[in-house]
């Protein structure tokens, strides 16, 4: 089977792809700097898996040890993963973020290159398209993400868009994910936050476990059914298999987006009482003011996916909860 290069592949999606892609056949080669991870997630893939990828130690800036490893390995596509993914974070240093998540893109085409490996799958993100003109966001709508973070992946996409105008023989595949949650249900791996979680369901996940005193909740006064902000959660396991699909349908030139989300939105509330669900026990929370740049709303219109991929979501919020605190009561200091 051919070989599939994941960079970032330890990381929390990463690590989900790899177990589903050796499931279905392919060989995996893990390229990642653990910046943001955990080389332990990678023996974990290989016991779930019961076969272990393959695995380089570098930085996806370094085009000259990308060529290489694609040569070497003789890798057919590129999964590409590796980032910086905090939107805070990249408020305060936008040239890191521009840095891992636009030059680094841009290193590891150019590699791809070099190397005539023209088939690749971008992980990309709803943020790219900022305040709603309308909802749910379908993949034409307009583009203004509000935060460095989001710009640094709408330059990657632009990047993707003007080499695909340029040279029409790449295969490209751009997957705008929307909330990822949710574990393998082994809980033999999962979402390892650095330091204090900023997204919610690992933030949940470690005031259930009693890491963490209590859940700020950030506002209630949104026009949602609540009044707390509301998102579209989709299991990491079902953006797994989208991957899986994804590289599969990508067998002839193209350059395809798809929203990856369930098409549902659930409010901030509902994921406390999935989890309440879960671990068996009140989670403490106050409701505090809004935190800057969030939107009320937002979910995915998935129509397209279904379409293009044949894929569509089949894990809902509670089994999202169940997983995702699974892993947390097992794991309490995550890969440490
Ligand atoms: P993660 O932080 O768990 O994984 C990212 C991986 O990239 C880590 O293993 C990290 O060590 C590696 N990495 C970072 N910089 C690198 C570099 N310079 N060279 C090599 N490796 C490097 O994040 P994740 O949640 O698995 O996200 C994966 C991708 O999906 C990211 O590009 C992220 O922006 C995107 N995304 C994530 C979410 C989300 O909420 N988790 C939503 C939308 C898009
Ligand atoms: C979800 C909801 C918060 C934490 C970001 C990125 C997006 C994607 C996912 C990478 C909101 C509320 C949160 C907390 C809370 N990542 N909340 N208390 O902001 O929708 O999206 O992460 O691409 O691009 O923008 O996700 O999980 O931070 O917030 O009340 O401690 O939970 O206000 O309504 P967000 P989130």
């Amino acid at each position: 089977m051919p070989t599939i290069l994941l960079t970032g592949g330890a990381g929390y999606i990463g690590s989900h792809t790899a177990v589903e892609l050796m499931a279905a056949g392919f060989d995996v080669l893990i390229y990642d700097n653990f910046c943001r991870s955990s080389a332990k997630s990678v023996d974990r893939v290989a016991r779930i898996a019961g076969k272990a990828p393959k695995v380089v130690e570098g930085d996806v800036r370094d085009s000259a040890l990308l060529a290489k490893t694609l040569r070497e390995h003789d890798c057919s596509a590129v999964l590409h993963f590796a980032g910086l993914k905090a939107v805070g974070e990249s408020t305060e240093k936008p040239l890191d973020y521009f840095d891992t998540n636009f030059f680094g893109t841009l290193r590891l085409l150019q590699a791809m290159q070099t190397t005539a490996v023209r088939t690749i799958v971008f992980s990309s993100s709803a943020t790219v398209y900022g305040e709603p003109v309308r909802l749910p966001y379908t993949e034409d709508h307009p583009l203004f993400p509000t935060n460095p973070y989001g710009r640094s992946k709408l330059m990657a996409e632009d990047a993707l868009r003007d080499l695909f105008r340029a040279e029409p023989d790449w295969r490209i595949g751009i997957l705008r994910y929307f909330n990822p949650g949710g574990a393998h249900p082994s809980a033999l791996i999962g979402e390892d936050p650095v330091g204090i979680p900023n997204n919610l369901m690992p933030f949940v996940a470690q005031v259930a476990a009693g890491t963490r005193p209590v859940l700020n909740i950030w506002g209630q006064d949104y026009p949602t059914a609540d009044g707390t902000g509301e998102r579209d959660y989709i299991h990491v396991v079902d953006l797994a298999l989208g991957h899986v699909k994804a590289l599969m349908r990508l067998d002839s030139p193209q350059c395809s987006t798809v929203n990856l989300g369930t098409g549902k939105a659930h409010s901030v509330l509902e994921v406390v009482r999935g989890f309440e669900a879960a671990c068996g026990h009140a989670i403490p929370y106050v409701i505090k003011e809004r935190r800057p740049g969030d939107l009320p709303s937002y979910y995915a219109d998935p129509a397209s996916a279904k379409k293009w991929l044949g894929w569509e979501a089949t894990r809902d919020l509670q089994t999202m909860c169940a997983d995702h605190w699974r892993w947390q009561s097992q794991n309490p200091k995550g890969y440490a």
